[in-house]
């Protein structure tokens, strides 16, 4: 006999509490976060060392990694500033929390801890980095954050984020297809326009906006395409779990995954079917690097 749940999904269930938006990101990274960037699928990665390497992070800097999930800017900020600097994550998720401090027990230098990084509560100019990886557009305002950020640096020291960048024709087709493909067995909405925030953060002029509106100089970006390649559409359905955008997945009712997981795979079959096999997907990102003056 087939068993069938009426009760609304993971995500739907936490909207209908009480906890505000901010606290249902938090969920859906902390749900994440035993599987994100651990399904053999290179997606942060990448630019996670791109930017310690953009930010010319150095032997003996004391670095700030806000909204660190599991690492994939602090540890290599860890390898380039060395036992004689110091990294500090910050990250509201406790599992990404607990996570990253175990993978960082064997390096002193290296502390990760709990709070809200649109307010850090740190001295002001006590950092030569701060460091935000895919986390900016997630701030309720991202602008506001950035200017907080920006006095937490000493004279001269930089504030280095991440982002996505513009997708190709080519991504934008597959998007839009994978979006309405989906939307039939979604259930509504609670955090509308978080999408369309992360869409429009990946215009080249909003991270450099929000640096200059903060007196940051200097400003230097940085563009690369990562390439990531599916064994199968579960793979895909697996990885897509292990991200912040689960959240689309989660609104999909049990009973309906089913018939999800089919429309989401025939999407996949005519934008990213390799010859070979498999799926490839190429997602452009951006880097952005600035300075305080003095
Ligand atoms: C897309 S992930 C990026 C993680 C990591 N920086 C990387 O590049 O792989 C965003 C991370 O920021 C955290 N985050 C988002 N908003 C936050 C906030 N207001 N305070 C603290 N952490 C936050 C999430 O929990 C998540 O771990």
């Amino acid at each position: 006999m087939r068993t069938v749940r009426n009760h609304p999904p993971t995500y739907y269930r936490h909207a209908m509490t009480d906890v505000g938006p901010k606290a249902r990101i938090a969920g859906v990274f902390d749900r994440a976060a035993p599987t994100y960037e651990q399904t053999g699928v290179e997606f942060f990665g990448p630019p996670g060392r791109a930017l310690v390497a953009h930010a010319g992070i150095a032997t003996g800097e004391r670095v700030l990694d806000l909204g660190c999930g599991r690492g994939n800017v602090l540890f290599p900020a860890a390898a380039a500033v060395g036992p004689t600097g110091t990294v500090i994550g910050v990250d509201f998720a406790p599992t990404m929390r607990q996570l990253t401090a175990e993978a960082a027990k064997d390096l002193p230098w290296v502390r990760v801890t709990s709070g809200d990084a649109e307010f850090p509560a740190f001295r002001p100019g006590s950092f030569d980095v701060v460091t935000g990886g895919f986390m900016v557009f997630l701030m309720s305002d991202p602008a506001a954050a950035v200017a907080r950020w920006a006095h937490l640096l000493r004279p001269g020291g930089r504030l280095a984020v991440s982002t996505f960048a513009e997708s190709t024709a080519a991504g934008q087709a597959f998007y839009a297809d994978r979006n309405a493909a989906l939307a039939p067995f979604q259930l509504p909405d609670p955090e509308q326009g978080l999408e369309s925030k992360e869409v429009g953060a990946a215009q080249p002029a909003w991270v450099t906006g929000l640096f200059d509106g903060a007196y940051l100089t200097d400003v230097t970006t940085a563009e690369l395409t990562v390439r990531s390649e599916f064994p199968s559409a579960d793979a895909y359905w697996t990885w897509w779990l292990s991200l912040g955008s689960r959240r689309l997945l989660e609104r999909v009712p049990a009973r309906r995954e089913e018939a999800a997981r089919a429309a989401i795979t025939a999407v996949l079959d005519k934008h990213l079917r390799r010859p070979g096999g498999g799926y490839r997907a190429e997602t452009p990102m951006r880097l952005t690097v600035a300075r305080r003056p003095g």
